[in-house]
């Protein structure tokens, strides 16, 4: 998957917000490392909680959502789209690449190409939604990202030869995740259910390919054994976020207050409790309402 350039400069300039998107409130784990890497950049975030989950939807609704979102953010003038969501990424990227006005940046590339340079065995096993898993596209980007480390030297051949893509999907992750349920004995029992053939076919490198599993780190963690090493790719997603900011002159180096704004398409009360424990602490105000029927501010 390689970013989108720019092709059509409207009204946006560096001090534009970024626009970021989630099926609900997982993707605030990767805003708050984009405001913990980019301080200086103001962001509007979309949730669409009142659509979720995107993980048991099709794959034409997943591209239909994401589009209509992708639309939404244009219409707040944002300078970049960050698909925040791993089930959007991997079925609707090509697509909002092919039509957005602005840089896109997914979420899926960032966290395979740390599996790839971190293996040691070259077992590498992913965890995500079931839609993610059934569209094949992190196998594709952990093979992409093995044979460009191959070709620049930075892999042994041997690991290469030995690559083996584990994926399994894990749909009630998520909803632990947003009850709060992070570390209980039923999440533990969840996770040994689900990571056991994992573990069985000695996965070295894992990732975290959904962007709610992150809060259940401790126990995947524990369940897999300390040696296994976890890939949660909200800092590696900003690191690309900044790449791409700075090769289309997009960075914001103005020293003015940035701004966050938040959108959702469910009750926004609803959505800033909830997003809170997501946010690592801080908590998202004046949350707006969007009506999916319009798009518009109700
Ligand atoms: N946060 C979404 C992801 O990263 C999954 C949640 C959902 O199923 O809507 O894949």
């Amino acid at each position: 998957m390689t970013d989108k350039a720019i092709t059509s400069l409207t009204d946006i300039n560096s001090t534009s917000p970024i626009g970021i998107f989630d099926s609900g409130i997982g993707g605030m784990t990767v805003l708050k490392e984009i405001w913990n890497t980019l301080p200086g950049e103001s962001t509007v975030y979309f949730g669409d909680s009142g659509r979720q989950p995107y993980g048991s939807k099709s794959h034409d609704t997943i591209v239909k959502y994401s589009t209509e979102i992708m639309r939404f953010l244009e219409s707040k003038h944002v300078k970049m789209i960050v698909i925040a969501c791993n089930t959007a990424s991997s079925h609707a990227y090509d697509t909002l690449c092919r039509i957005s006005k602005v840089p896109v940046v997914e979420v899926i590339s960032p966290g395979a190409r740390q599996a790839a340079m971190r293996t040691r065995n070259g077992k590498i096993g992913i965890i995500a939604t079931r839609a993610t898993v059934s569209s094949g596209v992190y196998g594709g980007a952990v093979v992409e990202a093995a044979n460009q480390l191959m070709t620049a030297g930075k892999m042994d051949a041997d690991v290469l030869q030995n690559l083996e893509v584990r994926e399994v999907a894990c749909p009630l992750f998520a909803s632990l995740a947003e009850e709060g349920w992070w570390n209980t004995p039923v999440t533990r029992m969840v996770a040994e259910t689900y990571l056991q053939p994992l573990k069985d076919s000695c996965t070295d490198t894992l990732v975290l390919g959904c962007t709610h599993y992150p809060l259940l780190y401790d126990v995947i963690s524990d369940v897999m054994g300390k040696e296994t090493i976890l890939i949660d790719s909200g800092s590696s997603v900003a690191e690309r976020v900044r790449e791409v900011l700075i090769k289309d002159h997009l960075l914001n180096e103005a020293s003015a207050q940035p701004a966050y704004h938040f959108y959702t398409s469910d009750d926004p009360q609803m959505f800033e409790n909830m997003a809170a424990p997501f946010l690592g602490g801080g908590r998202p105000k004046g949350t707006c309402h969007i009506s999916t029927d319009s798009f518009r501010e109700e």
